[in-house]
C-alpha cells in the first residue's frame, strides 16, 4: 500500500505573511496525525516563513526549484544546500512551466533530480504531454522519453526517494482534468517504466496525477490504481479547498 502525497504547488503567488495566515487558517482544519504525506510549495521568499508557521505539523516543505549547480556565480538562482538548510523535504523538478517558459530540459531535471537526492531532498519530477501531443496520438512516447531523460542517474534506494507528477499540459489550470481512466492508462505506463529502470522498488513509489484537481474531482482521480495523490495549483491557494483535498485524499488511503 503506498502513502499518498498531496502537495500545493503556489507557483508565484503570495508574499511569505500571505503564506502565514494561510497556514494558520488551514492547521486548525486538519488532523495532526495524517495517512498521507502532504507539502506546500511556495514561492522562494515564502520558505523561511512558512516552515516556522508550519513547525512540528503534518505538512512538510517543498521548493518549487532548484540549481543543478552548487554554490557559485548564478545569479538568481537557488541551491540545493539552502533548501537543505531551510529543511526543505520536497522539490518539484521540471514542472511544465519551467520546460515551457524557461526552456528547461529533461536533462537538466535529471541533474536537479540527482543533486537533491544526494542531498536527502525528495525530488518531485514532473512531465507530461501537450494537447497536439495527445491529439497526435504521442502521449506514451512523450511521457516515455520524458522518463527515460529526466530519471537519468536518479536513484530509487527506497520507497520516498523520488515522486514522479504526471501533469498533462493541456489540464493545468484550464478547468479540465484528466478523466481518471486517461490519468489511470498513463500512470501505468510509468509505473511500468520505474519497474524497468528500478526494479520491484517502483511498486511502492508514488506518481502524483495534476491538472485542475479540486474536491470535486479528487477522488474518483485518486481511487484509480496507481494514482498516488496530487500535485494541486488552484485548488491549493485557499485554506477551505486545500483542507478538503487533505481530506479526500486521506480517505483515498483508509
Ligand atoms: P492547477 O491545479 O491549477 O491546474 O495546476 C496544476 C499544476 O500545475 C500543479 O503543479
Amino acid at each position: 500500500m503506498r502513502r499518498p502525497i498531496l502537495v500545493a504547488n503556489w507557483k508565484m503567488n503570495k508574499t511569505a505573511s500571505e503564506a502565514q495566515a494561510f497556514v494558520e487558517q488551514l492547521l486548525p482544519q486538519i488532523d495532526a496525525q495524517q495517512e498521507i504525506d502532504i507539502a506546500i510549495a511556495p514561492p522562494f521568499t515564502a520558505l523561511d516563513r512558512l516552515g516556522r508557521t508550519l513547525g512540528g505539523s503534518a505538512i512538510s516543505l517543498a521548493a518549487q526549484n532548484v540549481s543543478a549547480a552548487g554554490d557559485g556565480a548564478f545569479t538568481g538562482e537557488v541551491s540545493v544546500g539552502m533548501l537543505v538548510e531551510l529543511s526543505c523535504r520536497y522539490a518539484i523538478v521540471g514542472h511544465s512551466e519551467r520546460r515551457a517558459l524557461h526552456g528547461e530540459t529533461s536533462q537538466e531535471v535529471a541533474r536537479k533530480a540527482v543533486a537533491l537526492q544526494a542531498a536527502g531532498i525528495r525530488p518531485i519530477i514532473c512531465l507530461g504531454e501537450s494537447l497536439r501531443e495527445r491529439e497526435q496520438g504521442r502521449t506514451l512516447e512523450v511521457v516515455g522519453k520524458a522518463l527515460e531523460q529526466s530519471l537519468a542517474g536518479v536513484k530509487a534506494e527506497g520507497s520516498d526517494a523520488l515522486v514522479v507528477a504526471y501533469e498533462p499540459l493541456w489540464a493545468i489550470g484550464s478547468g479540465r482534468n484528466a478523466t481518471p481512466e486517461i490519468a489511470q492508462e498513463v500512470h501505468a505506463f510509468i509505473r511500468q517504466h520505474l519497474v524497468k529502470q528500478f526494479g520491484t522498488v517502483a511498486e511502492s513509489l508514488c506518481i502524483q496525477y495534476g491538472g485542475s484537481v479540486d474536491p470535486e474531482n479528487a477522488a474518483s482521480l485518486m481511487a484509480q490504481p496507481d494514482i498516488d495523490g496530487a500535485l494541486v495549483g488552484g485548488a491549493g491557494l485557499q485554506p477551505d479547498s486545500f483542507a478538503a483535498l487533505i481530506k479526500i485524499t486521506a480517505e483515498s488511503a483508509g
